[in-house]
C-alpha cells in the first residue's frame, strides 16, 4: 500500500479545520463546577492563617486536610505536596480550593492568607541542597589536559523559558458513583496522572480513569504538572460530589506551572594545535526550583548530550540539579539537551577562534563518526550521521563563502552541530515495558495506546505505520481516545518516543494481527467473529547495555543528528538581531509522514529561536513577574526566516519503518547557531536569550572593525 513515506492529510486534522475538536474547555456536564486555586504569594515561610473573606453557602473548600491518600504528586520521588500544608516553598504553591457553580462568584471569593516569611533561595549557584548529581567519566582528564597545546575555558547561561502551548493547563474531574473519579483533561501522560491520583486519593487502580482530551499542545508542559491540576479537581469533585472544571487563564499558567530549566554550563576543554579535542571538563547546573519533580531525568538527558556530537577520549561532566525557592522547572521540548549543547557549541565556537581556525573545520576534525565511542562508551554505529549532516549544511548554506563575504559587515553566520537521543534514557525503555493493542473493530482495526496527539502528528503516524504493516487502506484504520480504561500503557507522549519505540511495538503487533487474520481483511473478521484483540509489549533492540550506577554504556537506543546554520543581520542602533535565514539539515531515521516532519522541524526551530533572541522570563521575588503575553513575547510567523530543510535519510533499523525520533531534535540548533553568528561579527554573546541588552552589553565590549 505505501502509507509510510507519504505526506498524508493527518488523522485529527477535518475536525480541527472545521472547528468541531472539542477541547477540554468546550466540555459542558450537567452540574459541573468551576474551580479555582488559591495561591501562596511568597517564595518561601509558613502560612499561619487561611481566613475566607466570603460566605461559603455553595462554595466547595478544600485543603490539604481533604486529602485521603497521601498529600504528594508522586512520580519520581514524593516531595512536592498536592497543597501546602505549613511550608511555602515557592510562589504559586497551590493552598486552598474554591468550586462554585458560577464563574464570577468564584472569582469574586476572597481568601486571606497569613505568612512568616523566611529568606528565599534565588541563586542556583548558591544552593546547597542537591536534587540531583550526575557524574560521566572517560579516559584520563588530567593526561588529556597535559597534552593540550590550548586550554579555553567558558561559562554560558540559558534563562528560563515557557511552554505557550496554545491551551493552557486544564482537566474536568466527575466524581463516580462508586467512590472512584474520571479524569477529562489536557494531557500528555494519562498514566502519570492515573498513578498520581491513585496515591493522593488512597484509590484502586480501577476507580481512577483518565482521558486526555484533544490537546492544544504540550510541548513537556503536560508531562508533569497535568497531575497536579488533576488532582486538585479531583479532590473538588470528591468532596462536592459534581463534577469539576478547572481550567487556568493564560497568566495563571505562566505563573504557576513548570518551564525550561534555566542553566550554567562551565566548560574547560583542551585541544592541540592541531585542533584535537584533548580532554573535555564540563559543569552542568540546573536550577530545579523547589521540589523535585522531574529534574533528575531532564539533568541526566542534560549531561548525556554535553559533550555535544564530538569525540574526545577525556571526558568528565559533572551535572547537578539544585533546589531554588521558585516553582519547579520541568520537562520543555529538548529536555535539558539544548541547554547543554548550547554551551558546547557556543565554547566550540570560541575554542576555534582561539585556535584561528573555521568553526566548521574544528567540527569536522572531532566530529563522531561510526566507531566512535561517546564519553559513555557509547559506540557509534551506521545510525551515526553527525559528519553527513555537518558537510551538507556547510555545503547547501554556501557557508564558506558567506563567513568571508560577511566578515567586517553587519551579517553573520554562524553553525551548529547536534545530536538527540531518541527514546527515554538508559534502560528507561526496558522499565517502562510499553504494551501496544489493535482490536478489529466495524471499520477495519483501532489503535489502542496511550499516545496522545498534541500536534505532533503521532496518531497519523501511527496509522500510517499500523496500515502498512496490516496491508489495509489508511482508512480502516481508527485511533483510540487515549483513556486509561480503554487503552494499555504505552508509555508517556514524551522523549520523542512515539514514532520509534511505540511506533515499532504497534508494527509487531500488526504483523502479529495480520498472522491471526488469515486471509481475511479486518472488518470481515470482526462481522465473522467478534472483536479480536492482539497485544504487543516492547523489546529492547539487541546488544543496548546501560549501568545506571557508574553512567557507562549506551545511553540512549540511537540518536537523531542536525545541523543548523543561521545567517542573521544586526542593527547597530536598536542593538537588535534576526535570523535572515536558516539552514536545517536534520538526519531522524526515515520521514514517516514527510509534511508533518517538516512541521516538527519548522516548530521546533520557531521555538529554538524564541529561546535563543526575544523569550525572556524575568523573575522577581521568586515568581514571573511578566506572566503576559503582552511582555513575554514569542516568534511569530514574521519573526520566523525562511528555512531551508533538509531531511537525510538513514533508517534506523530498530524503529518503526527506519523512524527515529525528530520531535525535539530542532530545538538544539538555534541558540547556539545564532550566537555563533553573532560572534561571526564580533559579538561575544554567551546567555540566551541573547536579547538587545545583552547584546548591546556585547557590542559595548566589540572589538573596532579595523583590528578584526
Ligand atoms: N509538536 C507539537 N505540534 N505540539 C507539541 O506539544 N511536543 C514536543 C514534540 N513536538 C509537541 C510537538 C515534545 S516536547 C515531544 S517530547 C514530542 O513532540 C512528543 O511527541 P512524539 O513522541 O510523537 O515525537
Ligand atoms: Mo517532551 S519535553 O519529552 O514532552
Amino acid at each position: 500500500m505505501g502509507f509510510v513515506g507519504q505526506s498524508v492529510p493527518r488523522v485529527d486534522g477535518p475536525a480541527k479545520v472545521a472547528g468541531t475538536t472539542r477541547y477540554v474547555d468546550d466540555l459542558v456536564l450537567p452540574h459541573m463546577l468551576h474551580a479555582r486555586t488559591i495561591r501562596a504569594t511568597i517564595p518561601c515561610g509558613r502560612v499561619t492563617a487561611v481566613r475566607l473573606g466570603f460566605d461559603p453557602t455553595g462554595f466547595t473548600v478544600v485543603d490539604w486536610r481533604d486529602i485521603p491518600g497521601r498529600n504528594c504528586i508522586t512520580h519520581i520521588t514524593d516531595d512536592q505536596p498536592c497543597l501546602v500544608q505549613d511550608d511555602v516553598r515557592h510562589v504559586a504553591e497551590p493552598v486552598l480550593l474554591l468550586a462554585h457553580e458560577d464563574r464570577e462568584a468564584l472569582l469574586g471569593a476572597e481568601v486571606q492568607i497569613d505568612y512568616e516569611r523566611t529568606d528565599p533561595l534565588l541563586d542556583p549557584l548558591r544552593s546547597t541542597q542537591i536534587h540531583k548529581h550526575v557524574l560521566i567519566q572517560c579516559g584520563d582528564l588530567d593526561a588529556g589536559f597535559r597534552a593540550a597545546d590550548l586550554v579555553v575555558e567558558g561559562e554560558y547561561r540559558t534563562g528560563h523559558q515557557e511552554h505557550i502551548y496554545i491551551e493552557p493547563n486544564g482537566v474536568i474531574a466527575v466524581p463516580g458513583d462508586d467512590g472512584g473519579v474520571t479524569i477529562h483533561g489536557s494531557l500528555q501522560c494519562p498514566y502519570y496522572v492515573h498513578h498520581a491520583l491513585t496515591t493522593l486519593l488512597a484509590l484502586p487502580d480501577e476507580k481512577v480513569r483518565v482521558v486526555a482530551t484533544e490537546l492544544g499542545g504540550g510541548f513537556g508542559g503536560k508531562e508533569d504538572y497535568p497531575s497536579v491540576i488533576a488532582g486538585h479537581a479531583a479532590l473538588l469533585a470528591l468532596k462536592a460530589r459534581r463534577p469539576v472544571k478547572l481550567v487556568y487563564d493564560r497568566a495563571e499558567d505562566m505563573w504557576a506551572t513548570t518551564k525550561r530549566h534555566p542553566s550554567i554550563v562551565r566548560h574547560r576543554t583542551g585541544v592541540t594545535r592541531k585542533g584535537e579535542l584533548v580532554a573535555m571538563d564540563i559543569e552542568v547546573i540546573l536550577d530545579g526550583g523547589a521540589y523535585v519533580t522531574l529534574s533528575p531525568v531532564v539533568l541526566s538527558r542534560s549531561c548525556l548530550h554535553a559533550a555535544g556530537a564530538y569525540r574526545c577520549p577525556n571526558v568528565r561532566v559533572d551535572g547537578r540539579a539544585v533546589f531554588t525557592n521558585t516553582p519547579p522547572n520541568g520537562a520543555f521540548r529538548g529536555f535539558g539537551a539544548p541547554q547543554s549543547q548550547f554551551a558546547v557549541e557556543a565554547h566550540m565556537d570560541r575554542v576555534a577562534e582561539a585556535l584561528g581556525m573555521d568553526p566548521a573545520r574544528l567540527r569536522l576534525l572531532n566530529v563522531l563518526r561510526p566507531g566512535d565511542a561517546t564519553a559513555t562508551g557509547q559506540v557509534m554505529g551506521a545510525d551515526c550521521s553527525a559528519e553527513t549532516v555537518l558537510r551538507e549544511a556547510v555545503r547547501r548554506s554556501g557557508w564558506s563563502r558567506k563567513r568571508k563575504a560577511w566578515a567586517g559587515t553587519d551579517r553573520g553566520i554562524g553553525l551548529a552541530l547536534f545530536r538527540h537521543g531518541a527514546g527515554f534514557t538508559g534502560s528507561g525503555e526496558v522499565r517502562l515495558a510499553s504494551r501496544c493493542t489493535l482490536t478489529t473493530c466495524e471499520r477495519g482495526v483501532r489503535i489502542r495506546v496511550a499516545a496522545t496527539e498534541m500536534g505532533q502528528g503521532a496518531h497519523t503516524v501511527l496509522a500510517q505505520i499500523v496500515a502498512d504493516a496490516l496491508g489495509v487502506p489508511l482508512d480502516q484504520v481508527e485511533v483510540a481516545v487515549p483513556d486509561t480504561a480503554e487503552v494499555p500503557n504505552s508509555g508517556p507522549t514524551v522523549a520523542s518516543r512515539t514514532a520509534m519505540v511505540v511506533g515499532r511495538i504497534i508494527e509487531r503487533c500488526a504483523r502479529g494481527l495480520r498472522e491471526r487474520l488469515g486471509a481475511l481483511a479486518p472488518a470481515e473478521h470482526w462481522r465473522r467473529h467478534g472483536p479480536l484483540a492482539v497485544t504487543t509489549q516492547y523489546e529492547p533492540p539487541p546488544g543496548l547495555a546501560w549501568d545506571e550506577e557508574t553512567y557507562r554504556g549506551d545511553a540512549y537506543g540511537t540518536f537523531a543528528w542536525g545541523c543548523d546554520v543561521a545567517e542573521i543581520g544586526y542593527d547597530p542602533v536598536t542593538y537588535e538581531v534576526k535570523a535572515t535565514k536558516l539552514t536545517l539539515v536534520q538526519e531522524f531515521g526515515r520521514p514517516i509522514n514527510p509534511v508533518l516532519a517538516r512541521g516538527q522541524i519548522e516548530g521546533g526551530t520557531a521555538q529554538g529561536l524564541g529561546w535563543a533572541l526575544i523569550e525572556d522570563v524575568v523573575m522577581r521575588d521568586g515568581g514571573m513577574a511578566n506572566a503576559q503575553l503582552t511582555n513575554y513575547v514569542i516568534p511569530t510567523t514574521l519573526d520566523t526566516p525562511p528555512m531551508d530543510i533538509v531531511m537525510v535519510e538513514n533508517p534506523y533499523p530498530h524503529g518503526a519503518f527506519g523512524a527515529k525520533g525528530v520531535g525535539e531534535l530542532p530545538c538544539n540548533g538555534p541558540g547556539p547557531a545564532i550566537v555563533n553568528a553573532m560572534r561571526h561579527l564580533g559579538l561575544d554573546v554567551r546567555e540566551l536569550p541573547a536579547t538587545p541588552e545583552r547584546v548591546m552589553d556585547a557590542a559595548t565590549r566589540r572589538a573596532p572593525v579595523a583590528a578584526r
